[in-house]
């Protein structure tokens, strides 16, 4: 599917951006030749309390593990988003929110009023107890309450733990309960495409299974009857008695700044941990050289902040550069599939950041909802969270950009904090499909499955060779976990879990996860995630979950599932399952096809052959490769026969 051709750098592009190729290359180089320095003088783009003098401290190697980034450092994040620009820029536009429902007026937030209600709800949190260390949860709706609920934590050094509103009361406890948060910040209702969701509600059902969650505090959104009961605060009643003043926390570099849950191929979810001075340095720099960023400029990553997308590239890094950010409340296909275009109309759009996911949705509708727009302020695309497939590209490029705007396809992951390969506009000819080269500091290998580092044109497993600022420092509460799964598979080097093409011209190509982990709609989801939500259904006596491809979603989820021995297999019990999974997890997770199956391939040893499901699941059936050491050989064949799709 890949595809040979190159769309070099426009020209104005090569004159006028912040790096060039030559730039670019320098830039590289030093990175790696002398990261020390390198990297404190990137350093300096922060107001520190205390300036570093250590980069980068860290190893990789078992006997002596750590990471660490400007140890010596002070700072504040939300000074750094907040605080410094005031003198010169307080007046200047922070956040453009834009409402779910267009027919309702868009706000526009300036630096200033951004500071006044941060210190302010930084204060309200202080009375309620929370303190530098406290774990914050924040489950709230694309508001700008949500921007205002993150830094005030940044600003007293509580650590933030925010969960995608779309997760169910299950999905928010078991959360809450792993980072031991005792407060919640949540909204009435969340709004998404004309549809309510009961955000309170949920928080309330959770609360049963979470019994050390005892404070919540509800933002006002929908003016929907909600219960308040003890321990329940609204958020304007908090604001409204609060302190204007409240001095920012001083943060040591490596205090931690936000836990951000994401799957993993086992277990759990992990609590991702950031933190305060490496994070922000990397997310800052990412923004501005990625997107060739220019305050003044209005730029619109459309993520969700429940995402590290949101956290870095909604919130820290526009806002740590002065920019104008743009938070969108609602979805790109409603009240039609025009509306991203219009948004961008609507405020000017420069720059705008979006999953392939979405445009290939989008592209499905035809190009009419787009080219009845202008996107005439459009100069720079981007994408991110799975690979795009060339045809999404050149539809983004082509017809949304009318071929005058570069893509940028950003590879990264939660664990990253920013961007880790990606082309910058004005120094890298682009391919579609190919995330491009690698960001000044990464130093990525492809390896073998033995890992052997593979040289020249090349196709393995991608690692990253060294440590970088942004970096995630552990797994909340369980070092060993974090050490574990990113650090043993290929000794003294990190692993992505993902695999990767390099080609002649030194491109990257991501190819997908090589673990159990899928990627529907550009999230994150774990295979044993679903089938331990499925086999918590009385009915279920096992599960096994596999991605397959998807034209939409780009993976979708197929399920395998063994009823216990009274049961019997329906449409009825297909759509309860289905059901079950959303209530267990959220939406997102829902199942897309489900097989009743008798038996799953296992080998002898009872482990389940995935290879072979996966094949099945995609309709691949003639390539079922060896299955002679399978248990009952016979399964297959019953699976094969009854495949759902
Ligand atoms: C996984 C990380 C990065 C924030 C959103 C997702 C895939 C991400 C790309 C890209 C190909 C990509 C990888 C990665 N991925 N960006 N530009 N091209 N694949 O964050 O939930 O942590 O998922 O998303 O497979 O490992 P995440």
């Amino acid at each position: 599917m890949s595809d040979q051709s190159v769309y070099p750098v426009p020209p104005e592009w090569a004159k006028r951006a912040k790096v060039n190729r030559a730039g670019y290359e320098k830039l590289y180089g030093r990175s790696l030749a002398d990261p020390g320095s390198f990297w404190l003088e990137q350093a300096r783009r922060l107001d520190w309390i205390k300036r570093p003098e250590i980069a980068g401290d860290w190893s990789f190697d078992k006997a002596d593990f750590h990471i660490s980034w400007f140890a010596d450092g002070k700072l504040n994040v939300a000074a750094n988003c907040l605080d410094r620009h005031l003198a010169a820029n307080g007046d200047k536009v922070a956040i453009i929110w834009e409402p779910d429902d267009p027919a309702e007026q868009p706000r526009r937030i300036t630096y200033r009023q951004l500071h006044a209600d941060v210190c302010k709800f930084a204060n309200a949190l202080k009375e309620r107890g929370v303190a530098k260390g406290d774990r914050v949860t924040i489950y709230l709706p694309m508001i700008p309450e949500a921007a205002v609920a993150l830094l005030a934590c940044a600003r007293v050094g509580a650590i933030h733990s925010v969960v995608f509103g779309g997760f169910s009361p299950e999905a928010l406890a078991g959360r809450v309960e792993d980072c031991g948060s005792t407060i919640v910040i949540t909204a009435d209702e969340g709004r998404r495409g004309g549809k309510k969701v009961p955000l309170k509600a949920n928080v309330d059902a959770a609360r049963k299974l979470a019994p050390g969650l005892d404070q919540v505090i509800v933002v006002k959104a929908t003016g929907g009857a909600v219960a308040m009961g003890d321990g329940d605060h609204w958020y304007h009643d908090l604001l409204a008695t609060a302190e204007p003043e409240c001095r920012p926390e001083p943060m040591n570099a490596e205090d931690p700044l936000f836990i951000l849950y994401t799957s993993g191929s086992t277990g759990k979810p992990k609590g991702v941990l950031h933190t305060t001075g490496g994070y922000l340095v990397w997310v800052s720099l990412s923004h501005e050289l990625t997107f060739d960023y220019r305050p003044g400029q209005i730029y619109w990553c459309a993520a969700d902040i429940g995402w590290v997308t949101g956290h870095s590239y909604i919130l820290y890094g526009p806002l740590s550069n002065g920019g104008t950010t743009l938070m969108f409340e609602g979805v790109p296909n409603w009240p039609d599939a025009s509306r991203i275009w219009q948004v961008c109309d609507r405020h000017g759009v420069e720059i705008l950041y979006t999953a392939p996911t979405a445009l290939r949705a989008l592209m499905k509708e035809g190009d009419e909802f787009v080219t009845r727009t202008s996107r005439s302020t459009l100069r720079l695309l981007g994408t991110v969270g799975e690979p795009i497939n060339p045809e999404a590209w050149r539809w983004y490029h082509d017809v949304v950009g009318e071929g005058r705007c570069p893509i940028v396809d950003t590879w990264w992951q939660t664990e990253t904090g920013g961007h880790m390969i990606t082309p910058l506009p004005g120094a890298t000819d682009l391919k579609p499909g190919s995330a491009t080269l690698p960001f000044p500091g990464i130093d990525p290998q492809i390896v073998d499955g033995e890992g052997a580092v593979q040289t020249g044109a090349t196709e393995g497993n991608l690692v990253i060779a060294r440590s970088w600022p942004g970096q995630m420092r552990t797994v909340w509460g369980d070092h060993d976990r974090f050490f574990q799964t990113y650090f043993t598979t290929y000794p003294g080097k990190y692993f992505t879990g993902d695999g990767c093409r390099r080609d002649e011209d030194g491109y990257y190509w991501i190819t997908g996860r090589v673990d159990d982990v899928i990627n529907v709609s550009g999230h994150r989801m774990g295979t044993a995630e679903v089938e331990s939500a499925l086999v918590l259904h009385h009915a279920v006596a096992e599960a096994a979950v596999v991605g397959f491809p998807h034209d939409i979603k780009g993976q979708g989820i197929y399920a395998y599932v063994t009823l216990n021995a009274d049961e019997t297999p329906s449409d009825d019990l297909r759509k309860e399952l289905v059901a079950w999974v959303r209530t267990e997890i959220g939406p997102i997770a829902t199942p897309d096809a489900i097989q009743f199956a008798p038996g799953l391939p296992k080998t002898r040893s009872g482990k389940i052959m995935r290879r072979i499901l996966r094949k099945i699941a995609e309709g691949d059936v003639s390539s079922l490769g060896d299955t002679s050491t399978l248990a009952d050989p016979a399964v297959v064949d019953d699976l094969v026969a009854n495949r759902v799709g």
